[in-house]
């Protein structure tokens, strides 16, 4: 277990995840068409992937040895009767043959199913803990991104640690986020959502929920849905591991942009 934490999480106690996940309920989304393209060249900068065993198998370079946040939950999709409605999609025996740094499942707090997907993270705790692979919990809200408010998420991400979730993933707020990190007993690291409309305002929510006791990110259509992926990855990777500020991270991003454009004149 210990040893699966710390491929997860860095030396200096933060982390920068990959999310590849979103097919298993979204389909073929926007930039995330072919995964395996997607996520080569952001690779070198992120220090986990998160994604399912299918793309797992068909997409990633089994000889690469970055670890990977097996996402294990599912059943549903944007266009059937309720995305809370997930069950647990993979055995055990196949996250281990897969050889994972963990497992991830969502939750879905306050709607008809959350009972169904609480008993499903102990579930999985049980199996994962046998085996010494830690366990993800993703609060998920679904298609009600209203309910992005600090008392809300504060209430998802401790019910899922008291489950056992060795790492909670949540999303930021800007009515309290320290409150919700505080009352969480096990790491939290923020999701992105839906596309924002300017990098600024990622990078600036990121810093602030940095500030406020995340230890990192799992950020994927803010990044790969991006003009500039591999940019805002590095800009993203100052934040979290050199603790940026919001500035300095916009160099990053400027300078990247401009290398990037160097190294595709020279390609043509
Ligand atoms: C999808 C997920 C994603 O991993 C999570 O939402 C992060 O991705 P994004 O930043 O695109 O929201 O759990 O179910």
């Amino acid at each position: 277990m210990a040893n699966r934490m710390a491929q997860l999480i860095q030396p200096d106690g933060h982390c920068v995840f990959m999310p590849i996940d979103h097919g298993y309920f979204l389909g073929p989304t926007r930039n995330l068409v072919e995964p395996g393209k997607t996520v080569e060249p952001l690779l070198p900068y992120a220090d986990a992937v998160f994604a399912t065993r299918g793309v797992v198998r068909s997409s990633l370079n089994p000889a690469a040895t970055k670890p990977i946040i097996l996402r294990v939950s599912g059943g549903t999709s944007t266009v059937g009767a309720d995305l809370a409605n997930e069950g647990i999609t993979t055995a055990i025996e196949d996250a281990i043959r897969l050889n994972v740094a963990a497992l991830g499942i969502s939750v879905f707090i306050g709607t008809e199913y959350e009972r169904q997907s609480l008993l499903n993270v102990g579930k999985l705790v049980d199996a994962g803990e046998k085996y010494g692979i830690p366990v993800m919990a993703v609060t998920a809200v679904g298609k009600e991104l209203e309910k992005r408010d600090a008392r809300y998420l504060a209430l998802c991400c401790r019910i899922a640690a008291e489950l056992g979730a060795r790492v909670v993933k949540t999303y930021w707020c800007d009515d309290g986020f320290d409150k919700v990190v505080a009352g969480c007993p096990v790491p939290v690291v923020m999701a992105g959502g839906p596309q924002a409309d300017t990098e600024l305002e990622v990078l600036d929510f990121v810093h602030d929920g940095m500030q406020n006791g995340a230890i990192g990110i799992n950020l994927g259509r803010n990044v790969w849905q991006s003009e500039h992926p591999v940019p805002m990855m590095r800009a993203l990777r100052h934040i979290v591991h050199e603790s940026g500020s919001v500035a300095e991270a916009q160099e990053v991003y400027a300078t990247a942009k401009a290398e990037d454009a160097t190294l595709s004149a020279a390609s043509v």
